[in-house]
């Protein structure tokens, strides 16, 4: 049995789910400036670099030098109106509570809060709006989970600071969670800092220009301590606040019984994963990082103070995200797959899905058991699904069985973890439970929602909102507390 109180949900993003990137005083974004797959199509196609390195698929190490966003009147942004959510958030907020959830992930767009990231006062239409969203929740019984920073920062701190590789905007950001935490307060409980940490990289989530190594671990360490710093400053103004980090726990396989494939998993997955979730779990930088980093000649400037920061502000949970496993091979002649922000090596017994991630839901099972054992603390499922396209019969009816087949041998293993295991388990939250804009490829067509709305790549549509099958589905999933799948 789940506890009584599990938080059965749905998750958002707003700069994938919002829109209204031009209302309400907002300011301009990174995420703003990211065309409906221009970017990604200019992707690299290996998966490992010269270092064990993984090489991802979101964030834009791809960005040309000199790189300058500007916005081109002749592009199509599918994130400026999203779905608007920014007009829709009363009837979209019903629906959920129609499916009768009990928690509702969605971000704060910072830039609707600081424009530019560096003003003293905050815009107050912008707090206002999410005000409302969050009364609107409550309401219902809907606890809001706020990601504070979900792929995107002013692209005025990007532009100027070169985002996270200037210490300058850890105050700013600083300042940002002072400001939402306070007015907040009393509304808001359940935190993530900053979503998915181990697949930030490049311009649109990190604002770096130019990345490489040494500025990556410098613009990461910036984003620890800022983190720790928040996860402190909320524990302060609200001792109820549960502060949590977020995971993009993409499981990995050695593909052999070979202790050289074995060996390489490990490595691979200490840099794709475990160093992130160590540093903001333990708070401290693991000793394979400290070496590496000696080993390759990356010197992370610290200040004083920062370690103790660190340990200070370790997270509450760990909220992550899970949709597909991967193999790690030593071979170099592997067939490649995609997956959630990285490619990894085929695993041939897995099925995949239409845009090729594999589908492995005892591979949730496993990542619950791992990070439960590694850490010892709550989890909590803050992503999970599958992208997919969708067809609209005459009568208006979507059957998404495909979807609910996915979701359910998802949650299948997830018990197993809880009845079996024993994992501390918070709550599950589906990715897209409105279908909403892919941050991977820009695409709407790409959907992984309960609730279906009329928009398709090119931005034509009515934004119409209607429930598929798994909406009635999900609903009597949350009604009997998993028991009915
Ligand atoms: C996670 C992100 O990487 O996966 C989401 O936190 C994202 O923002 C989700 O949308 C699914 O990826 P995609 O590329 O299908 O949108």
């Amino acid at each position: 049995m789940f506890k009584k109180d599990f938080l059965w949900g749905g998750a958002t993003a707003a700069n994938q789910f919002e829109g209204g990137y031009q209302e309400g005083g907002r300011g301009l974004a990174t995420s703003d400036t990211k065309t409906n797959g221009s970017l990604t199509r200019k992707r690299k196609h290996s998966f490992l670099d010269e270092h064990n390195q993984i090489v991802y698929l979101h964030g834009s190490d791809y960005i040309p030098k000199g790189y300058k966003a500007v916005l081109d009147d002749a592009m199509y942004y599918p994130s400026h109106r999203a779905v608007d959510f920014y007009h829709h958030y009363k009837e979209d907020i019903q629906l959920l509570a129609e499916m009768g959830f009990k928690c509702f992930r969605m971000s704060i767009s910072w830039t609707r809060i600081y424009p530019k990231g560096i003003e003293e006062q905050p815009n107050e239409e912008g707090l206002a709006f999410y005000d409302q969203v969050f009364d609107e929740c409550l309401k219902y019984g809907i606890e809001p989970v706020v990601t504070i920073n979900h792929f995107d920062m002013p692209l005025y701190l990007s532009e100027q600071y070169d985002g996270w590789l200037s210490r300058s905007t850890i105050d700013c950001f600083l300042n940002y969670c002072r400001t939402i935490f306070e007015r907040y307060k009393g509304k808001v409980k359940y935190w993530m800092t900053f979503n998915e940490i181990n697949l930030l990289r490049g311009y649109d989530t990190l604002g770096v220009h130019e990345m490489d190594q040494q500025k990556y671990y410098q613009a990461i360490h910036h984003i620890f301590i800022a983190s720790a710093k928040a996860v402190k400053l909320g524990h302060e103004i609200d001792e109820n606040n549960q502060i949590g980090m977020m995971l993009a726990h993409i499981l990995t396989y050695p593909e052999t019984c070979n202790p050289c494939d074995v060996e390489q998993e490990i490595l691979v997955s200490r840099n794709l994963k475990y160093f992130f979730a160590d540093v903001q779990c333990r708070g401290y930088y693991p000793s394979y990082i400290l070496k590496k980093l000696e080993n390759q000649s990356i010197h992370i400037k610290k200040e004083e103070g920062d370690d103790e920061i660190l340990k200070q502000g370790c997270v509450d949970y760990i909220g992550f995200s899970y949709y597909n496993s991967g193999v790690i091979t030593t071979r170099s002649d592997a067939k490649e797959t995609l997956g959630n922000g990285i490619k990894l090596a085929q695993n041939p017994y897995l099925q995949e899905s239409e845009w090729k991630w594999p589908i492995d839901p005892k591979g949730l099972r496993i990542s619950l058991n791992i990070l439960w054992d590694r850490y010892q603390k709550p989890l909590f499922i803050v992503e999970n699904g599958l992208g997919a396209e969708d067809h609209i019969e005459a009568d208006g009816s979507i059957h998404d069985d495909y979807r609910i087949s996915y979701l359910r041998d998802h949650i299948i293993e997830m018990k197993k973890a809880v009845e079996i295991d024993g994992v501390d388990l918070m709550g599950y939250t589906p990715w897209g439970c409105i279908d909403l804009v892919s941050a991977g490829t820009g695409e709407m067509k790409k959907r992984y929602g309960f609730v279906y709305v009329d928009m398709d790549d090119e931005g034509n549509g009515s934004l119409t909102r209607s429930r598929k099958d798994s909406f009635d589905w999900y609903k009597k999933v949350i009604e009997s507390n998993g028991e009915i799948l």
